[in-house]
């Protein structure tokens, strides 16, 4: 099995305490910090922004994994950027042109990552799938944290874990939705390599043992 990264998402984190919530994942070994924008428009609810990205810029060095849930996210990919983000990942639904997308980010000197929804064709990743650092596969519909986990995103593993291999591809595997000690183990048996988790994390005992709890169950 390859090694795992875990990436909480601060989607459900206290943002009265975000400084200390990044300290606790620090401690709790998280490697990635996900963040979650959304617009309202291309998932059914509102997040963040600039403003709270650049905030947990100036108090973490982990890496910053923005996860764009916004229609037409050419648009802002410079702010993006600029606000702090180490990766950022663009869903293949959310443009007409995602392989210029992917191919800005990198020229933002930026990881380049691209996302499909559960109801979205693996194919839909092909095209791109030599230009980016990172692929996402959503394993519940964007929107809301809490949600429950597709089974049907193991398979979906499996296959872009072949193609990721037949390329010879480094890039990072990561899965979204419904992430817990439950079925982390399975995830990174199917092949991902980077864990996100939102509700799984922030419990009420704190994002350090939720970390914990989830880097055992592996
Ligand atoms: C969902 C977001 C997720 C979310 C995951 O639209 O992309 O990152 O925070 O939350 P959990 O782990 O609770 O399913
Ligand atoms: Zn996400």
């Amino acid at each position: 099995m390859r090694s795992v990264k875990l990436a909480p998402s601060l989607l459900s984190c206290d943002f009265l305490r975000l400084g200390e919530e990044l300290r606790s994942i620090e401690q709790g070994g998280g490697e990635y910090v996900h963040v979650d924008v959304m617009d309202g428009v291309f998932v059914p609810n509102l997040s963040f922004g600039l403003p709270i990205l650049a905030a947990a810029r100036r108090a973490t060095n982990l890496f910053l994994d923005v996860h764009l849930m916004i229609e037409a996210p050419e648009r802002y990919l410079a702010d993006f950027a600029a606000a702090g983000a180490d990766g950022i990942t663009v869903h293949a639904e959310s443009t007409r042109h995602l392989h210029r997308a992917v191919s800005q980010i990198r020229e933002l000197g930026k990881r380049a990552g691209v996302v499909v929804n559960p109801g979205t064709p693996l194919a839909h990743l092909q095209p791109v799938l030599a230009d980016v650092d990172l692929v996402l596969l959503m394993s519940v519909n964007p929107g809301f944290g809490g949600q429950k986990f597709i089974p049907a995103t193991f398979e979906r593993l499996r296959t872009v874990r072949s193609w990721l291999d037949a390329l010879g591809s480094p890039a990072e595997l990561q899965v979204d939705g419904g992430v817990s000690a439950a079925n982390a183990r399975e995830l990174a048996q199917a092949g991902a390599t980077v864990l996100v988790a939102g509700s799984a994390v922030f419990g009420p005992d704190g994002a350090e043992m939720g970390l914990r709890r989830l880097r055992e169950s592996l």
